[in-house]
């Protein structure tokens, strides 16, 4: 995947949280039209997190209207209850947190066993080190660079440090980053070795989204 002489190419995964749900259509194609490689989905259960949001039937409906790779953030606990049920809704990638269940390996499995790629998340307050014993399961690594829940929160800057452990870790593994994200956090995060930028407010509040994206993918 990376590649030492060439710059590494940088995904940008915006998300939909702070979109006019009334317009999902126009919002998810504006965003395939401006630039995005992914489109970052955040599930939210109102239970691993303070906040709800949306499920299956919204991810089916934005399969409809888009051909970028739908990445699916699962914010929910116990999601080996709904893992087949996102795959079966068209996500192409599915993380789930570390945090969310005793069954995180048999998770990760049963995405792969789905035929989709396997995504494992951790919050501000865990450890790198909890993924090691997760090795070989996942093809991506998300570091929540807020506390998980809401859009429009400050980077924390520990996890830049956090990026760069996991990089040391998992070497072949993709990284992304996911909150508080813009042009001058951007820059830090893709030092430190990220391959995938989750931003909301910085893509979704900007004048012209085309632009957001171009300046966080050269930062
Ligand atoms: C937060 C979500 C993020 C959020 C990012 O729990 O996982 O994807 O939408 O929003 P910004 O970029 O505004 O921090
Ligand atoms: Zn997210």
């Amino acid at each position: 995947m990376k590649d030492k002489v060439t710059k590494r190419k940088i995904f940008i995964s915006p998300s939909i949280l702070t979109a006019d749900f009334a317009r999902l259509e126009q919002e998810c194609k504006s965003l395939e039209k401006s630039g995005a490689d992914w489109i970052h989905c955040d599930v939210m259960d109102g239970n691993f997190v303070s906040n709800l949001t949306f499920g299956m039937p919204v991810i089916k409906s934005i399969r409809k209207c888009v051909v970028l790779p739908l990445d699916v953030h699962l914010m929910i606990n116990h999601p080996e209850k709904y893992i087949t049920q996102f795959a079966e809704a068209g996500a192409n990638l599915i993380t789930i947190h570390a945090e969310s269940t005793d069954v995180v390996s048999e998770c990760l499995q049963l995405i792969r066993a789905c035929g989709k790629k396997a995504g494992i998340s951790i919050k501000p307050e865990t450890p790198v080190k909890v993924l090691e014993q997760y090795r070989g399961l996942f093809d991506m690594v998300l570091i929540m660079s807020v506390e998980p829940g809401f859009g429009g929160q400050s980077f924390i800057e520990s996890s830049v440090d956090k990026i760069r452990q996991v990089r040391q870790l998992f070497p072949d593994v993709l990284i992304e980053v996911d909150g508080g994200i813009n042009s001058k956090t951007a820059k830090k995060v893709i030092d430190a070795g990220v391959d995938v930028i989750v931003a909301g407010s910085a893509i979704l509040g900007a004048p012209d989204r085309k632009h957001a994206i171009d300046e966080l993918r050269k930062c």
